[in-house]
C-alpha cells in the first residue's frame, strides 16, 4: 500500500517580506487539512480539493477571496481539478461571483460531459447546481484594490516588464498521492494583475496549470500565465517523470525550459507516483508546505 504524499503551493512571485508570515501559515493550515484526509486514507482528489479550498478562502492568496483584479476592477477566476485514476477533469474560466471555483471544477467534472466551462456559462452552472452568488465584494481585498488602483492610468502605473515582473501570481495548487496509489491536482487563481477582462491563464488548462495522471505522477504550476501555457509546463513535468526524472528533478528541468525557452517566470510543485515530491521556482520567492516522509509538515516562502 502506498505511503501518501502531498506538496501544496500558494503562488511563485514577488511575495512581500511583510507576508511572509501569512503565506507560510496559510500553506501549512491548508496542508494540514488536506494530510487529514490523506492520512485517514481518505482519496487524493478530496485532499487536493480540501487544501485549494483553504487557500481560497485565505485571503492572503491570489485565489477566490484575495484574487487580483481585471482591468474593469472585476474578478474573474480560473480553477481546475483532475483525477490521475481516470484522467477526468473539470475546470472553469474567468469565473465570477462564486466563493470557491475549485468546487466548482469538480461539479464539471462529476456532473458534465465537459472538462471546461468560462464566463456566463460557467456561473449559470454553477448556479444550477445550488452554488450561492457570492458577490464580488466579498471576494476583494484592500491589498488586491490598492495594486489595481496602482496600475490605473495615473496611479503609477509601471512598466510591462515591472508588472510582469512582480504581479500577483500567487495561483493556489495542491498534488497528493493517496494510498489507493492514485494521484491527483487542483490549482485554482485570480489570475493576473490588470488582466483584460475574458483572459483565461494556464490554470484551468490540462496539462498546463494541472496535471495527474497515475501512470506518471501529478504537478501544478503557478507564475505568469502565458509562458506556462506555451511550455505546457505540467505536462511536461510528468512526462519527465516517466522519462525516469525523480519529481525534484522534473521541476527544475521545467522552470528551467521556461526561463530559456519564452523567458517565463514561475513555479511548479510535482509528486510522483512513489510519492516523492519536488518544487522548483525561478521568481524571488514560491510558498509551499509540504509532508515529509516522518508525516511532518513544512512550510516555505
Ligand atoms: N498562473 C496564473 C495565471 O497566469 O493566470
Amino acid at each position: 500500500m502506498p505511503t501518501p504524499s502531498l506538496i501544496l503551493h500558494g503562488g511563485a512571485g514577488n511575495i512581500p517580506d511583510d507576508t511572509l508570515q501569512e503565506h507560510a501559515d496559510g500553506c501549512r493550515q491548508a496542508a494540514q487539512i488536506a494530510w487529514d484526509l490523506l492520512s485517514r486514507g481518505g482519496p487524493a482528489l478530496d485532499a487536493v480539493e480540501a487544501a485549494v479550498r483553504v487557500l481560497e478562502d485565505d485571503p492572503t492568496f491570489n485565489a477566490g477571496h484575495g484574487a487580483c483584479l481585471t482591468r474593469d476592477g472585476d474578478i474573474e477566476m480560473d480553477a481546475i481539478l483532475m483525477d490521475g485514476a481516470t484522467l477526468n477533469a473539470g475546470a472553469v474560466g474567468a469565473i465570477q461571483r462564486v466563493k470557491n471555483p475549485v468546487a466548482v471544477a469538480r461539479l464539471v467534472m462529476e456532473r458534465t460531459q465537459h472538462c471546461l466551462l468560462v464566463g456566463a456559462g460557467a456561473e449559470a452552472f454553477a448556479r444550477s447546481q445550488g452554488i450561492p452568488v457570492w458577490p464580488t465584494q466579498n471576494l476583494i481585498t484592500e491589498r488586491r484594490l490598492a495594486r489595481w488602483r496602482e496600475a490605473q492610468p495615473g496611479g503609477g502605473q509601471r512598466s510591462e516588464t515591472s508588472v510582469r515582473e512582480t504581479a500577483g501570481h500567487d495561483t493556489v495548487g495542491a498534488v497528493a498521492l493517496d494510498v489507493n496509489g492514485h494521484v491527483a491536482v487542483a490549482t485554482s487563481t485570480g489570475g493576473i494583475d490588470n488582466k483584460l477582462p475574458g483572459r483565461v491563464g494556464d490554470s484551468p488548462l490540462i496539462g498546463c496549470g494541472a496535471y495527474a495522471d497515475d501512470a506518471l505522477g501529478a504537478a501544478s504550476a503557478t507564475g505568469w500565465g502565458e509562458s506556462l501555457m506555451k511550455t505546457v509546463i505540467s505536462k511536461s513535468a510528468c512526462e519527465l517523470i516517466a522519462g525516469g526524472a525523480t519529481a525534484q528533478q522534473a521541476a527544475e528541468a521545467v522552470i528551467r525550459h521556461l526561463d530559456e525557452r519564452v523567458n517565463g517566470r514561475g513555479g511548479i510543485i510535482v509528486v510522483d507516483r512513489q510519492g516523492r515530491v519536488g518544487y522548483a521556482f525561478n521568481t524571488p520567492r514560491m510558498a509551499c508546505a509540504w509532508v515529509t516522509p516522518e508525516g511532518s509538515i513544512r512550510a516555505e516562502c
